[in-house]
């Protein structure tokens, strides 16, 4: 059941042009939308959600770009403790720490961070608060398509700009710019889901500088840590337009904890706050804030994480392309591998052999994007490709 928008808020809708039917769709989208699984526009991630309901005890999981162990080490004590206390709500205390060492790892005014249950709902909530259906979204393609889905959802234009070899699959931000040029929403994930390759600094300064000045510019950093390359947040100064995001889902080993942050300048988040954010960010798991506020102060732990997947994705690319399968060169934990057939087969045998590998884009149905194992994953993956081979 979800609640309808308050008058203010469904005026705030109609005037930016929203119908009524909209409107109650946009409540759903708010009611839900750090929920990921089930809503309507999720359908295209069937095969990967529910995590952990529908694969045997056991399976091998190389599809959810989640990390393959849990939480930092560091962090654990000063969790368990909070699990103890679960019986209270989360303090301003324990947000506030949370919030001062997100400041503290990216040398940042905690002014500009906003911390979520993860980084689904801000992503569903930018499209919300700066699309219409006269200012639309604009996105690369292949790229992580939630807000593809809200898009659809509510029916705001959308344009897909396609990544080329040509540009060593980039965001092409001329394109973008090209394809809507008074779009309210450009959005960039960086390094990119599911190429793992990473859009300069340069190239993100240069969108954020031409698009419209209503619009904003997302850079969605969910693979950042896996990667050396400077964040967006270090154009924050210069470009007030940019929405940074941020998850604890992958390197940091959270994604059933769920936590995320959103790095903004304070004006942008009230934009974002207008329909009931408030909640949302106040409402976190105690846990899961304890648990993030003390892996950042771990860098350590981020380097470790990063070359060991590295090392294992490293392993994992040579033993594709000793079968002879292409792969782009990534700098996250997941690798697109390009069959050149349709991958149906080729997923369902490696279930057989317990690998549960991801999913396609409809741009490129011949590939399918394999996320970053342990070490052990990596050689049942690399036993499983012996009688993969066989169908190549
Ligand atoms: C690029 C990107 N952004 C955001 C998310 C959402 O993550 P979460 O809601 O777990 O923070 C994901 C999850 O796969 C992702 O790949």
């Amino acid at each position: 059941m979800v609640a309808p928008l308050p008058q203010q808020t469904q005026q705030d809708f109609k005037e930016r042009g929203f119908s009524r039917r909209q409107i109650g769709r946009i409540a759903l989208v708010l009611g839900a939308g750090s929920v990921m699984a089930g809503m309507p526009w999720h359908k295209s991630r069937a095969d990967t959600l529910p995590v952990g309901g529908i694969y045997p005890p056991g399976s091998i999981l190389l599809n959810g770009n989640e990390f393959w162990t849990g939480p930092f080490p560091s962090a654990l004590p000063a969790g368990q403790k909070a699990l103890l206390n679960g019986n209270r709500y989360l303090t301003g205390q324990e947000r506030q720490a949370l919030v001062e060492s997100a400041a503290a790892y990216d040398h940042i005014s905690p002014d500009l961070i906003t911390p979520w249950p993860g980084s689904s709902d801000p992503l569903c909530r930018t499209v919300i608060s700066f699309c219409s259906p006269t200012q639309g979204l604009v996105t690369c393609d292949p790229t992580y398509e939630t807000v593809w889905g809200v898009a659809e959802w509510l029916q705001i234009p959308l344009a897909k700009v396609p990544l080329r070899a040509d540009n060593g699959y980039k965001a092409d931000v001329r394109a973008m710019l090209k394809a809507n040029p008074n779009a309210g929403m450009y959005y960039i994930c960086s390094p990119n889901n599911p190429t793992g390759t990473v859009t300069p600094l340069a190239d993100i300064a240069w969108l954020a500088r031409h698009i419209p000045p209503n619009a904003v510019l997302v850079v969605d950093e969910a693979y950042l840590h896996f990667c050396n390359a400077p964040s967006a947040v270090s154009l924050l100064g210069s470009c007030r337009n940019i929405i940074v995001l941020r998850t604890f889902s992958k390197l940091f080993g959270m994604a059933g904890l769920r936590l995320g942050l959103s790095i903004a300048h304070p004006a942008l988040h009230e934009k974002m706050m207008r329909y009931d954010g408030i909640y949302q960010t106040t409402m976190l798991s105690v846990p899961a804030a304890v648990i993030g506020t003390d892996s950042l102060k771990d860098p350590a732990e981020v380097t470790k994480r990063r070359s060991e997947t590295r090392k294992n994705r490293k392993t994992m690319q040579e033993c594709l392309s000793h079968y002879g399968v292409r792969t782009i060169p990534s700098e996250a934990n997941m690798l697109m591998a390009d069959w050149r057939k349709s991958p149906d087969a080729i997923t369902a045998a490696f279930a057989q052999n317990h690998v549960i590998i991801g999913r396609s884009w409809s741009i490129w149905p011949t590939c399918s994007r394999i996320s970053v194992g342990s070490t052990d994953d990596v050689q049942v993956f690399c036993k499983a490709m012996e009688s993969v081979a066989s169908l190549l």
